[in-house]
């Protein structure tokens, strides 16, 4: 039976349009989703940039059923199950220096939203409570809630909600320059200075008003922007002159995706705080975390000099921790260690990047660029119809067995890390097919 589409109000989506043109997905294996009517369709984005072992890995579904039939659910406030202190054991293993605590939350959104408010918490505890500013960035996307979205830098996400941003924030400029970075391969060479500019939103605003600055180490959503050489170390050095935490948002680079276990291993750039989400079950079970560094946990929790019996930080979910997403998560990282897949994310991205940029030279291409496995293809933008020509190549590739994805005149690509070269050959072949079809 056909579903009735009326009811769902969708995310992110012409509900107008979809209901007009469904795409409905059907099963999932491997690289392929299924569509209801039958087609395969390669996946070129993971799912939505998290699903990082590829779909209904069996490993992963195993550990998800054997869970739900054995602790559906329990709450982590007062209590917990090991599932989720396993979990962070091995979270923060992999994390870089030392982000050695995680608190839970279940998406990428709230993992921001956790993050903002862990840093004033820090600081308040410590007699600073009037550090309350932070700084993001134009094209940065931190999610939907009223934090991220304040953070962020994403106009669309911001415009209709202007009145309810929160207060205190500012931007730094987005580090995209096409005039000297267009055709990069990984880091661009120019654009470090553009960090200088947190000196001068330290100076307007006094370092002892600022709570930290948030960055994801490369903008995904805003359309794969990765950082000029020695930008993040400049950020990182600021950071530390004023006393300004530095959060990194990995919810797309954390898990491989650039690479390393994290983008702050690949760039080799310490966060004090990161938020992760996505890759962290795969994309099997919605969570999330919050990474913190040692010493923020020790000033909010060991010595805060709350009484011991006293809630030291007034957060949380009714399903931070939740028993499927850890189980997921646990099962999730074992796949990535037992296959490799970070390693694989590194080994293969010199492919993918030959791949990606032999699109070089076709109708309105005026830009490539990628790092580990993710890329982009930025297209010239159509006369007075904004968006509709990387919307027309979407759709192209999907009628030939390819899922991309856009954001703005941007084709993102950001496979499973199980990808085979045929499959990204496939994928860059049906791109160029769908670039000059549109054309
Ligand atoms: C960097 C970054 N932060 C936060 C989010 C929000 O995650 P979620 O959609 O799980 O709330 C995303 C989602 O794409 C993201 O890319």
């Amino acid at each position: 039976m056909e579903p009735d589409l009326q009811s769902y109000w969708m995310p992110f989506t012409p509900n107008r349009y979809f209901k007009q043109h469904p795409l409905l997905l059907e099963s999932a294996a491997g690289m392929y989703y299924t569509t209801r009517d039958g087609q395969k369709i390669l996946d070129g984005i993971a799912g939505l940039w998290c699903v990082n072992a590829g779909h209904c890995h069996p490993r992963i579904v195993a550990a998800v059923r054997e869970q739900v039939g054995k602790l559906d659910y329990a709450t982590a406030f007062n209590m917990g199950h090991a599932g989720a202190f396993a979990l962070a054991s091995e979270l923060v293993k992999l994390a870089p220096g030392n982000l050695d605590h995680a608190f839970f939350v279940n998406s990428g959104s709230e993992a921001v939203d956790t993050a903002l408010k862990i840093a004033l918490a820090y600081h308040r505890v410590r007699g600073e409570g009037q550090r309350f500013r932070f700084i993001g960035r134009e094209r940065g996307y931190h999610g939907v809630g009223f934090g991220g979205i304040s953070v962020g830098g994403m106009v669309a996400n911001r415009k209709a909600f202007a009145s309810a941003m929160l207060p205190g924030v500012d931007h730094l400029p987005h580090t995209h320059d096409l005039a000297r970075n267009a055709y990069s391969r990984g880091q661009p060479d120019h654009g470090v200075e553009l960090a200088d500019a947190l000196e001068r939103l330290i100076a307007l605003h006094d370092p002892s008003t600022i709570a930290g600055v948030i960055v994801e180490p490369v903008s995904g959503s805003a359309g794969v922007l990765v950082p000029p050489k020695g930008y993040l170390e400049r950020i990182r050095a600021i950071c530390d002159r004023h006393g300004l935490l530095l959060i990194f948002d990995e919810v797309i680079t954390g898990f491989g995706r650039t690479g390393s276990a994290f983008a702050a291993q690949t760039f080799n750039v310490q966060p004090d705080i990161m938020t992760v989400a996505k890759g962290i079950t795969s994309g099997v079970v919605p969570m999330g975390a919050v990474l913190v560094d040692r010493r923020i946990y020790e000033a909010c929790v060991n010595a805060s000099g709350f009484p011991e019996q006293a809630v030291e930080f007034f957060h949380g979910y009714t399903y931070s921790g939740h028993p499927l997403a850890c189980a997921a998560g646990l099962a999730a990282l074992v796949v990535y260690r037992d296959e490799g897949l970070f390693a694989r994310a590194a080994s293969l991205a010199p492919v993918f990047a030959d791949a990606l940029h032999s699109l070089k030279g076709l109708p309105h291409v005026i830009d490539i660029r990628n790092i580990g496995l993710m890329g982009a293809v930025e297209l010239e933008p159509r006369k007075a119809q904004p968006t509709l020509r990387a919307l027309e190549v979407f759709r192209h590739c999907f009628a030939n067995g390819v899922l991309v994805r856009t954001t703005g005149d941007i084709i993102a690509l950001t496979p499973p890390l199980i990808i085979e070269p045929a499959q990204i050959e496939q994928i860059v072949t049906t791109l160029g097919k769908a670039l000059k079809a549109v054309a």
